[in-house]
């Protein structure tokens, strides 16, 4: 029987993430001051293993859920990620599998990653422009770098793959022209993401954001496009196709148009903490039944009670909320 929540919103994707770690300093998400070399992330034994995951997944797909992405964290900095991948793809009703990586890994991993049957890649890539991707990323990796393992993917045979782009005001804004240029001409899909206050980190201001209605528009002046129709329910990109017939982009506006009406996705923590909103803070633990012996029917019930009390529409709300700021669970732990 299908699951859904107290606004009737079905659970329909499972995003796991499979560590907190990351080699990047993204300036709106690791910020390089707070994750210096003493930072303490999850220890090893605190992570699900790709066992536990695989059993946590198979009773979500049971409860619904036919969409798996997996984050992190930097998904490809957990070994061997492409065993669990493997393990994934052999669930019964699962249609998608996902992953979203910063690319450093891909030259070394694209292969293995699509022979365990890993369907789609995401990449995250802010900007062309050397200096400010370095400056971003907190000088971990080079735009050459993560091309390089964009091409990579290629030759093992990802097509269509998403770049995503958070867009910020006064630091990447002038050159997503640019990006959408160079993913339209490469065959790539753009999602250019409206910088979100998500975790509590990145000192947002709503002044940083670019509205999507802003960025289709530059984007339009460049290049015309016209409006394309969803390719699924609750989907987060709003789809555009350029009228030239070469390809597509799509802006995520979770912070000037909120999708939470739609918003069908559940989170797994590294450490199996179930979120069911990318602004929650605790979680419910999972993991301890888990670990205690629990069998999948009580599994099953935690899973059913979280999602039939779930009433998150964050982003729709975020204006009217005062106060000070509570203690939100970060971006990097709970994957994008
Ligand atoms: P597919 O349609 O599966 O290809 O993915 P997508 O292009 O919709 O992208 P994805 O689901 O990876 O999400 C991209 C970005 O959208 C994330 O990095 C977040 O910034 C934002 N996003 C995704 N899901 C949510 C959500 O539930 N709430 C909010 N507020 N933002 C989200
Ligand atoms: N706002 C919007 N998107 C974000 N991401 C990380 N932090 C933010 C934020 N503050 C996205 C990154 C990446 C994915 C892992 O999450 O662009 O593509
Ligand atoms: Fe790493 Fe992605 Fe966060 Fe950047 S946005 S620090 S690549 S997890
Ligand atoms: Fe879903 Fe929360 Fe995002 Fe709204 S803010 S779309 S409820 S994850």
């Amino acid at each position: 029987m299908l699951l859904h929540d107290t606004f009737q919103r079905p659970l329909r994707d499972l995003r796991i993430s499979v560590t907190d770690r990351c080699n990047f300093r993204c300036t709106y998400c690791m910020p390089a001051e707070v994750f210096g070399e003493a930072y303490q992330f999850l220890p090893r034994a605190e992570l699900l293993t790709f066992e536990e995951i695989t059993r946590i997944a198979r009773l979500m797909v049971r409860l619904g859920v036919v969409k798996l992405r997996l984050t992190g964290g930097e998904p490809l900095v957990r070994q061997e990620l492409e065993r669990l991948i493997a393990l994934l793809v052999q669930i019964e009703g699962v249609e998608d599998i996902a992953l979203t990586t910063n690319a450093y890994f891909l030259p070394q991993k694209a292969q293995a990653l699509k022979d365990a049957g890993l369907h789609r890649l995401t990449v995250s890539l802010d900007t062309l422009d050397e200096a400010i991707f370095q400056r971003m990323n907190g000088r971990r990796s080079t735009v050459a770098r993560v091309l390089a393992g964009i091409e990579a993917a290629q030759r093992a045979g990802f097509e269509r793959i998403k770049i995503n782009a958070v867009v910020q005001r006064g630091v990447n804004d002038d050159a997503l022209v640019d990006l959408a240029r160079w993913a339209k001409a490469a065959g790539h899909i753009m999602r250019f993401i409206e910088y979100m206050d998500v975790g509590t980190l990145n000192g947002w201001r709503m002044d940083d954001v670019v509205p999507a209605k802003e960025i289709i528009a530059r984007i339009h002046a460049a290049m015309p496009v016209e409006p394309a129709e969803q390719n699924y329910y609750g989907e987060v990109a709003e789809r555009w196709r350029y009228v030239d017939g070469s390809g597509e982009f799509g802006v995520i506006a979770s912070v000037t148009q909120p999708f939470c009406g739609t918003c069908t996705r559940l989170r797994l923590s590294p450490e199996g903490r179930l979120f069911t909103c990318l602004f929650g803070s605790q979680g419910t633990d999972l993991r301890t039944a888990l670990r205690d012996g629990a069998d999948d029917a009580a599994l099953e019930d935690i899973v059913r009670r979280v999602w039939r009390v779930r009433a998150d529409r964050y982003s729709e709300i975020r204006t009217s909320l005062t106060g000070p700021v509570p203690n939100r669970v970060q971006m990097y732990h709970i994957g994008g």
